[in-house]
């Protein structure tokens, strides 16, 4: 019973603590997408200007894994290593190339941004 009281203490302190980091809003990353070449191909959304560009709005990639808690890592590796063929229903034929200049980290911290917009 000791045992079991302290177990769903802890449980509770890990709940409080995911919790708060996904309360925790995404750093506006758009300097670094920027900077690693990501706007050449894409746009945040319409309004944004010049329409959409190769790539697809990154506020639709944000409603296409909206909810998905493992997306930001599965996103992050495309953006890495490369995508095609996923956007196709978006009106999106070419593929995306792999961006070596991004590193892991970068990847996903770019990935957390766009998923976190509206
Ligand atoms: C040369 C053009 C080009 C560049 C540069 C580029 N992208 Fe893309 N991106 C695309 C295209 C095209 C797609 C759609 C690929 C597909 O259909 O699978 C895409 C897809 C994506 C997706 C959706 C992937 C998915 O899993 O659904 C994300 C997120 C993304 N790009 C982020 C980035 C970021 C961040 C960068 C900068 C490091 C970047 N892109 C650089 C063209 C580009």
């Amino acid at each position: 019973m000791r045992q079991l009281k302290r177990q769903s203490v802890c449980l509770l302190g890990a709940l409080s603590v995911t919790g708060m980091l996904q309360a925790a809003p995404a750093a506006d990353e758009e300097p670094l997408a920027l900077k690693r070449g990501c706007m050449n191909c894409h746009a945040i959304d319409a309004a944004s200007g010049g329409g959409r560009k190769v790539g697809p709005y990154f506020v639709d990639v944000a409603k296409r894994y909206a909810g998905q808690s493992q997306a930001v890592e599965t996103v992050a590796e495309r953006v890495q290593s490369g995508s095609k063929g996923l956007w196709l229903n978006q009106g999106v034929r070419v593929p995306m190339p792999r961006n070596p200049q991004v590193t892991k980290e970068e990847a996903q911290r770019l990935v957390a941004w766009i998923l976190g917009l509206k």
